[in-house]
């Protein structure tokens, strides 16, 4: 029985020895400690001996028992852990003070017409402002002399929100603050109000070639005693020409606006077709670029200005479309679209 209980105890060293996963390692458990196992069976074997060899002999298959188990368990965990070192080497090797490979991004077509507008009014004299794009009903409709259930309203399909706020569908909805944050100045130091706001709108519309949900505007108003007409040609032709860095064919149609009084819609002749017809001007020859007019006098008072004393214009310019005209470009939805392949043709020419 001592021979046998040696050799058992040669071939799990000779197997410990050899074995190089944790599976194979787990086959040998069972092999030696098992229901049927090696070690087992020893101590099975024993029912045949006498009492003393039985306390002798069963001792040391105990004592072997212990060994096999602690050197199984210490085996595994020395396999693991040489698991976990091939994982770790076989990773690839990261050098994180290497600079990423990115190629450098552009603005945004529309980033840049906006600036572009931005530097060139700054110029004339118009403070640049910035408004929410979640807007109160008063602000986008009532304070422009849009009642509720105003036909007028029918003009803007508005995206609202369960609160009773809504996405701006125009930025004209900034108008009425604007008026409030500088009505003191103009009435008590003669201080005229210019300022433009650009801005991001959204209208749910049916989306084709020329109209998109979301789209930017940049409003534009000047307040001031003796204001006109005028005024607002004036500024909205050398706005242009700059734009363009050419003198660019306008022509002034009558539009309606509630918040104008007169009102116009100003086209200038499409770029894309040179005026011929395309289905970016709807086959017109001409793009409606910036409604405009004289700012309302109920617009007026409800920004806190009396319209007995003061007059002003205001323009809604649309930038998105200024953008198309600007850099050719055919479908609206390209810039919405979100390719950098397109987007990224762009770039400061500043
Ligand atoms: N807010 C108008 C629109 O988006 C445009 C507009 C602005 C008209 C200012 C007149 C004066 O339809």
């Amino acid at each position: 029985m001592n021979e046998k209980l040696n050799a058992v105890k040669a071939e799990l060293e000779k197997e410990l020895a050899a074995v190089e996963n944790a599976a194979d390692l787990e086959n040998i458990r069972v092999a030696y400690l098992g229901k049927k196992g090696s070690i087992t069976e020893l101590l099975k074997g024993m029912k045949d001996l006498s009492v003393e060899e039985k306390k002798d002999f069963g001792q040391k298959v105990n004592i072997l028992k212990g060994e096999a188990t602690d050197k199984i368990a210490e085996k595994m965990q020395e396999l693991k852990q040489k698991e976990i070192e091939k994982e770790i080497n076989s990773m690839p090797e990261f050098d994180l003070s290497v600079p990423a490979n990115l190629e450098r991004g552009s603005y945004h077509p529309v980033t840049l017409v906006q600036r572009e507008c931005e530097r060139i009014f700054k110029s004339m004299g118009f403070n640049v402002e910035d408004y929410s794009e979640v807007v109160t009903d008063y602000e986008c409709f009532e304070a422009l002399n849009i009642p509720k259930h105003h036909p007028a309203r029918d003009m803007q399909d508005t995206y609202y929100l369960e609160n009773g706020q809504l996405l701006k569908s125009h930025t004209s909805a900034a108008q009425n603050a604007i008026y409030k944050k500088y009505k003191d100045d103009l009435i008590n130091e003669g201080k005229p109000i210019k300022a433009i706001f650009p801005g991001r709108c959204f209208r749910n519309e049916a989306t084709d070639a020329c109209h998109e949900n979301t789209f930017f505007q940049m409003e534009g108003v000047m307040v001031d005693k003796d204001i006109s007409i005028s005024n607002l040609i004036f500024f909205m032709k050398s706005m242009l020409s700059e734009v363009f860095k050419r003198d660019v064919k306008v022509r002034l149609r009558p539009g309606f606006f509630p918040f104008v009084e007169p009102g116009f819609e100003l086209d200038i002749s499409c770029a894309i077709c040179g005026g011929e017809g395309c289905p970016s001007c709807k086959h017109s020859g001409w793009l409606e670029l910036c409604p405009c007019g004289m700012i309302h006098p109920e617009v007026l008072k409800a920004g806190g200005i009396d319209p007995e004393e003061y007059t002003g214009f205001a323009f809604g310019l649309g930038l998105t479309r200024l953008v198309m005209m600007k850099y050719g470009v055919k479908d609206i939805r390209d810039l919405n679209g979100g390719s950098l392949k397109a987007l990224s043709q762009f770039t400061d020419d500043e």
